[in-house]
């Protein structure tokens, strides 16, 4: 089904861009999230992004990001000093205002005070970024609350700069040089916590580098639509299809874009949830009531896959095997495909940052994650990767707007191995089927409860241990489940979910009760790090 082209449709939504130079900061791709939030498109690079690269992709406007570093110490990270000499305006967030305060005359102390968390600062009513913004006013002073962390400060600020907002033990909370749109403040405007953070960004995004909002999700819609229609033509373009959010995305753009040119892949590992194949076809396949009606070829390879992982008890071992028999068999699917030429993926920015890291050798491996990145050269397929300049927040606000359900949309996320990394050591058909009744009894309550959507991802676990039960009369010795559930924004780190005793006693019986080879369950409450949210 085809959209009718919108007057947005015709507009270049990457014409007005902000380029945000990272230090490292922890909260980097947060400010990226804010800035597209607000609508306008932004991309990250490192602080050594080369001259040339910043002129041809011409941002209206550059972020410099906070850092763990001192800018006091010789060695650390400066911007280039093309930030300063393009004529667009500049944001310093943190170590970024701290850098621009140094390298343009000011002078930084390492402070006595460290500020973390919430504080609150006295607005200067001094230029354009802050005027007009406050949370607070006490006669005729007014405050923000913000989101602080930091141990350096600026104490001298560089010629043509005004103060814009102090604190009790920090004297340049905020500065600027409305005449050369540079603009510093040591809080954090991209952290919830600082309640006018989105307006602060806004201000600088819409006021001062002049961006409309263009970044929409209905035009990043359209945008991509019209992007695989000029590049597939009318070749055919193959996808694997997890039911995952991701690849649900992907092939709902490509159904938008290229209808039944697109043929879906599904491939039954054995290590799916409960239902899991039936479910996927049912809701987006060519019977569903669904406006996609995808055309989805299933593969049954439950038993090709767990005749490869038998013996095997390595969590490493297991994720490449799992990898290597989906590519094999993906490969063979499509070679019974004619005429396919382009092969859809649903890697995200994140992935394409995180990569970017990895080949610059700072990243540290801490599990392998599989997509279908390596496939066989002779497969010769050119990739499609639509959702390559989008955050997970953004892919999920694309699914609804192209009319998925709330339920695929808002799936916790599921590895590519699947319950292969949930079911420790070696994996077994018996392991796997008592493994799908748990999890699937715990995300029937979970939802009963309304707790789903509460947390990040939940997850039962199978430990190949036995332990004592009784049961009516009876004794048992059987298999431990262990209930795992998280909170976190990124995955990078996460707490525990503290879900209420009541919820885990209810699940707890129902598994123990229905499930006959289980005799004891148990919540997981480790937080990640020190713990990784699987368990292998
Ligand atoms: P960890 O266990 O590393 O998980 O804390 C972080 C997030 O990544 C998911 N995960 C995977 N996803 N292939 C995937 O596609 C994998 O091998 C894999 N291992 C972990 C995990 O579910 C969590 O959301």
């Amino acid at each position: 089904m085809t959209k009718p082209a919108t007057q947005a449709a015709t507009q270049d939504i990457h014409q007005e861009k902000i380029l945000i130079l990272d230090f490292g900061s922890q909260y980097t791709q947060l400010i990226a999230r804010r800035v597209r939030e607000v609508g306008v498109y932004c991309e990250i690079h490192p602080v050594d992004f080369p001259i040339e690269a910043a002129r041809r992709l011409s941002p209206n406007g550059i972020i410099l990001s906070g850092g763990p570093e001192s800018v006091i110490r010789d060695e650390t990270l400066r911007a280039p000093d093309y930030v300063f000499e393009l004529s667009v305006p500049v944001l310093g967030i943190c170590y970024g205002m701290q850098t621009m305060a140094m390298q343009l005359g000011g002078k930084v102390e390492g402070s006595e005070e460290q500020e973390f968390g919430y504080a609150r600062v006295e607005l200067s009513n001094n230029g354009r970024l802050l005027d007009g913004l406050q949370d607070d006013q006490q006669d005729d002073r007014r405050f923000l609350d913000v989101w602080m962390s930091h141990g350096d400060k600026v104490v001298e600020l560089p010629a043509g700069f005004k103060q814009l907002a102090r604190t009790d033990n920090c004297e340049f909370a905020a500065m600027s040089d409305d005449s050369r749109a540079l603009y510093g403040v040591q809080f954090h405007p991209e952290v919830n916590h600082t309640l006018q953070g989105e307006a602060i960004l806004s201000r600088f995004l819409k006021d001062i580098c002049d961006c409309s909002a263009l970044w929409t999700p209905a035009n990043i819609v359209d945008d991509i639509v019209r992007e695989v229609r000029a590049k597939v033509g009318s070749d055919r373009v193959i996808l694997g299809l997890s039911g995952g959010v991701d690849s649900s995305v992907v092939a709902a753009l490509l159904s938008r874009a290229i209808g039944d040119q697109l043929t879906c892949v599904f491939v039954n590992n054995g290590l799916l949830r409960l239902n899991e194949p039936e479910q996927v076809v049912q809701m987006l396949g060519r019977d569903s009531d669904n406006i996609f009606r995808l055309n989805i070829v299933t593969v049954d390879a439950e038993s090709r896959f767990l005749e490869k992982l038998k013996g095997v008890s390595d969590p490493e071992e297991k994720r490449k095997i799992i990898g290597n028999t989906f590519i094999d068999v993906f490969d063979e699917e499509s070679t019974r495909l004619e005429g396919v030429k382009y092969l859809a993926q649903g890697t995200i920015y994140p992935d394409v940052i995180e990569s970017a890291v990895a080949k610059g050798g700072k990243a540290h491996v801490i599990k392998s994650h599989h997509n279908v990145g390596g496939l066989p050269e002779h497969m010769k397929l050119d990739l499609i990767e639509p959702l390559r300049e989008l955050f997970k927040d953004e892919v999920r606000k694309i699914g609804m707007e192209l009319g998925l359900s709330h339920e695929i949309v808002y799936r916790h996320p599921f590895p590519g191995p699947g319950l292969g990394v949930r079911i420790l050591g070696e994996v077994t058909r018996e392991y796997a089927d008592l493994l799908r009744k748990a999890d699937s009894i715990y995300m029937e309550e979970l939802r009963r409860a309304d707790l789903y959507d509460k947390v990040s991802q939940a997850f039962a676990v199978f430990l190949p241990v036995k332990s004592v039960g009784v049961v009516g009369d009876a004794r048992r010795y059987e298999y431990v489940i262990v209930l795992r559930a998280v909170e976190t924004i990124d995955f990078m780190t996460a707490r525990w979910a503290h879900l209420p005793y009541d919820f885990l006693e209810i699940v707890s019986s129902r598994i123990i009760n229905e499930i006959s080879g289980v005799s004891r369950v148990t919540y997981d409450i480790s937080s990640k790090p020190p713990a990784t949210i699987e368990w292998e």
